[in-house]
């Protein structure tokens, strides 16, 4: 069951809830509505701002007693000065607040999201949705994956009710409450993609995530089709099948479509998102330092990105034409694995010289991408934790983004932005291009060092010819350590973009 969503007009201090959520913007100062709250609180709001309690860094957090409140319990989040509040600090100060109350009973939870609506420039509509997102994701614990007791101090309020509070008994809140809805359900599905892109890869093989793909297809009603071994040698993926001969777990290329074949959108547009699906990347022959290779069961966070945003977007708005792609496979050495040095013809004929199995991601990808190709793709995004360098460059909070014309590029940046998440353009430096040449084939999967990062990009190009954007999430796909907003693992990354992008060309539906 979904949470259930309340906006309503009412001011903080009248609202009856186990826990009412209350923003700081910028350092404290206890007038207004805040001094209200803090008179009918009997002062513990300025006296806990007093005792150093609640502090100005961003996300932070304080729980108070309610003193003569309706609610329970309050708890404040510190969110950062007002000029700098954009859509991604509104949708994590919602995920914060639950994220603070793990191991906490709470059923029914308010939010006073006025400060966010000014913020916002009195967008009540977006500031709904986002939050109600972030609460959702807020819930998120992959502790409990495998441990369904490990209750007692992490387990997430089980959250029955939210009560957005905007204090504004003028305005008609059904618009904002239909938002956030909506906002839950993009919430549920980053939930999904980072539930499976967390679980181990000795559950999740390719073909499991297969046949999690499969019974998401039954359930939202989307056509599939699982490409096994046999079935992507025929039809000449010799990259995608030069990564997943290696293991015993044996690939699957993962179609998935909402729409009709070929259907354009409401922007003339049919859309392909291809995730990169590495169940597990040893790195093959090219084996990887041992250290932190147990991260890379998460390499297959860009296809669960992408099997979880079609999934949500047959249930915002069923029927709107897109593609799915998940190349699935597992990279590892042994007696049938990729050498370095072999040669492999790729889907779309080029001759690929392998110099280094660890560089896979961009071998299945490019398969993947000619496929969605022949499948009438107008449009190509992929998404994928391909280098370690642009976690380097850009650290866990940027995602690289790479793509041609610009305005394609420029086009996917801005859906992430609406769905507050960051991405960063970088160049496809034509003059490295030569750097890659083949003696023996077309093109190497790897270079030398320098530029290493846009090198990986302009491999993929090779196997695109249709407006085209790849999205390197190798940083933001999961975090090392837990953050206010949410806990380590797998973090959803490029979920929501993929979704607020191709619900860009759903039918108009009037809301
Ligand atoms: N899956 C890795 C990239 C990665 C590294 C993701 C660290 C998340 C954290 C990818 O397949 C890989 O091995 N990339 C190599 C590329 C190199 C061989 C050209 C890298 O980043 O070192
Ligand atoms: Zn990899
Ligand atoms: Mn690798």
């Amino acid at each position: 069951m979904s949470v259930q969503v309340r906006v309503v007009g009412d001011l903080p201090w009248t609202i009856k809830a186990d826990v009412l959520v209350v923003p700081i913007v910028g350092a404290p100062v206890f007038d207004g509505p805040l001094g209200e709250l803090d008179r009918r609180t009997g002062g513990e709001l300025s006296a806990l701002q007093a005792f150093g309690e609640i502090r100005e860094r961003q996300f932070t957090s304080a729980i108070s007693a309610p003193g003569g409140l309706p609610a329970g319990r309050v708890v404040t989040v510190s969110v950062g000065e007002a000029e700098a509040i954009d859509r991604e600090t509104v949708l994590r100060t919602g995920a914060a607040a639950i994220h603070r109350l793990a191991g906490r009973h709470a059923n029914t939870v308010a939010i006073w999201i006025a400060p966010l609506v000014a913020a916002l420039g009195g967008d009540v509509k977006t500031v709904s949705n986002l939050v109600a997102r972030g609460v959702v994701e807020g819930t998120f614990e992959p502790k409990h994956i495998y441990r369904a007791a490990d209750e007692a101090r992490t387990a997430p309020p089980e959250i029955t009710e939210l009560i957005l509070v905007t204090g504004d008994m003028e305005s008609d809140h059904s618009a904002a409450k239909t938002a956030a809805e909506r906002g839950v359900i993009v919430g549920e599905g980053t939930n999904l993609a980072r539930s499976l892109a967390n679980r181990s890869a000795n559950d999740v093989t390719p073909e499991v995530l297969a046949e999690e793909a499969w019974s998401l297809a039954e359930k939202h009603g989307l056509w599939i089709d699982v490409i096994g071994p046999d079935k992507a040698t025929e039809l000449g993926m010799g990259m995608f099948m030069a990564v997943g001969k290696g293991s015993d777990n044996a690939p699957r290329m993962i179609v998935m479509r909402s729409g009709k074949a070929g259907e354009k959108d409401a922007l003339g547009r049919h859309l392909a998102i291809v995730g990169k699906g590495v169940c597990f990347d040893s790195g093959g022959i090219s084996i990887k330092p041992s250290d932190r290779m147990e991260e890379m069961k998460m390499d297959k966070a860009g296809a669960c990105s992408v099997i979880a945003a079609i999934a949500t977007l047959a249930r915002l708005a069923p029927g709107t034409p897109l593609l799915a792609l998940a190349p699935a496979v597992e990279n590892m050495p042994g007696s049938h694995s990729t050498r370095p040095g072999d040669i492999v013809t790729a889907l779309n004929g080029k001759k690929v010289d392998i110099i280094n199995t660890d560089a896979e991601g961009r071998l299945i990808l490019g398969d993947a991408l000619t496929y969605a190709e022949r499948l009438g793709a107008t449009h190509l995004v992929d998404v994928a934790t391909l280098t370690g360098l642009v976690s380097r460059a850009l650290g866990d909070q940027v995602a690289g983004a790479f793509g041609t014309p610009d305005s394609w590029r420029d086009t996917v940046i801005a859906a992430g932005t609406a769905a507050g998440e960051r991405y960063w353009p970088l160049p496809l430096v034509e003059d490295y291009r030569v750097e890659m040449d083949s003696w023996y084939g077309d093109v190497t999967n790897s270079g030398s060092a320098d530029g290493s990062l846009v090198k990986s990009a302009l491999f993929i190009r090779e196997f695109t010819t249709m407006p085209w954007v790849h999205l390197d999430i190798a940083g933001t796909g999961y975090y090392r350590k837990t953050k206010p907003y949410a806990p380590r693992g797998a973090t959803g990354s490029a979920h929501a973009t993929l979704v607020e992008l191709a619900l860009a060309g759903a039918a108009p539906s009037g809301d």
